[in-house]
């Protein structure tokens, strides 16, 4: 009895599997539905922010993986060499188009083809990075998102946490073209408000942890700004820097869930929600030559008011009431 249970049960799985693969056989993916490709730089919690925000856009548009379009995702891992490979994959897969996620992933795009279109998503300064000539009209075969760090009031926000503030790290990547300049701009509006910067440098992700030690001992507090090997390697920022008390104000929420301690930060999600829209318009025959880079400036207050507390930092009523998101860990 029990075997012919076990034979039952078996053919109506049989029955079940073949049944799911047919449906599956039916809406598989054919030559004339669109292929993409997407290369992500390297996985940290904003770039993956983006990613879903493309995908889960994309699909509400009705461009759903595996069933009416082909999606090509790749992560570099933070490899330029990766990067070159996945591009020319990509030109030879002959994809209708083509996602980077983070500068050096649109820039191998770029290098591998110049017909092919290119969305970039979430890149700060296209123009530096070289990939576009002019926003409004980019002229070539590559538009998409420019993520600019609102840092004035990311600095504004500092100040009125701690009004005290004397001086103020900054921390980053001099090989990152969209760190160097925001960089720059947010040292020269602190400086303009009377407080003292010193800015430190890495080079890659294994120097944070040194140089983050070294420049904890000389200030009150520090700023970064969206850059890859700091995001990357966020968590042992926040180590060292909680070893000396001294509070992180990054640049995005992402951060802060990672034990910054504010952000007034572009959302991520919708860099990439809004990267998907682009890509729509381009499959849908809009040229990239004449598309404007769009440059989203609306922002959200994120506090971590577990980590005010443990660093022992009081936060204002009127502070915490304006925020758009607290993280907050219940012990
Ligand atoms: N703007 C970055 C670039 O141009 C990529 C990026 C987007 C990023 N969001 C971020 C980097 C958040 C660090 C943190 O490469």
């Amino acid at each position: 009895m029990k075997r012919l249970i076990a034979v039952i049960t078996a053919l109506i799985l049989i029955v079940v599997i073949y049944s799911v693969g047919d449906d599956n056989h039916a809406s598989e993916v054919t030559e004339d539905d669109p292929k993409i490709g997407l290369l992500q730089l390297v996985s940290h919690p904003s770039l993956d922010q983006i990613t879903n925000g493309i995908i889960d856009e994309l699909e509400k548009e009705g461009f759903i993986d595996g069933e009416t379009m082909d999606l090509d995702f790749q992560n570099a891992q933070g490899d330029q060499n990766n990067m070159n490979t996945m591009s020319n994959r990509f030109v030879n897969n002959h994809v209708d188009v083509m996602i980077g996620i983070a500068t050096p992933a649109v820039q191998a795009l770029t290098n591998s083809s110049s017909d092919i279109p290119i969305v970039m998503g979430a890149v700060t300064d296209p123009i530096n990075a070289g990939l576009v000539d002019n926003l409004d009209k980019p002229g070539g075969n590559i538009t998409g998102v420019r993520d600019v760090t609102p840092y004035q009031e990311q600095v504004d926000l500092i100040t009125e946490i701690l009004p005290d503030i004397e001086t103020l790290g900054i921390i980053y990547s001099n090989g990152e073209v969209n760190s160097v300049k925001q960089s720059e701009e947010t040292k020269e509006y602190a400086e303009s408000l009377g407080i003292e910067v010193i800015e430190a440098t890495i080079t890659s992700t294994n120097d944070l942890q040194q140089v983050g030690q070294h420049l904890v001992d000389q200030v009150d507090a520090i700023w970064v700004g969206t850059d890859n090997n700091v995001a990357s390697a966020f968590p042992t920022l926040i180590e060292v820097a909680n070893g000396r008390n001294v509070p992180v104000f990054p640049a995005v929420a992402e951060m802060v869930q990672e034990g910054g301690i504010a952000t007034q930060g572009l959302n991520q999600y919708e860099l990439g929600v809004l990267t998907g829209r682009m890509v729509v318009q381009v499959l849908q025959g809009a040229d990239p030559a004449t598309l404007a880079v769009e440059d989203p400036s609306e922002t959200e207050l994120i506090i971590n008011t577990t980590q005010a507390e443990l660093l022992g930092i009081e936060l204002n009523d009127s502070t915490i009431e304006s925020a758009d998101q607290i993280i907050e860990e219940e012990n």
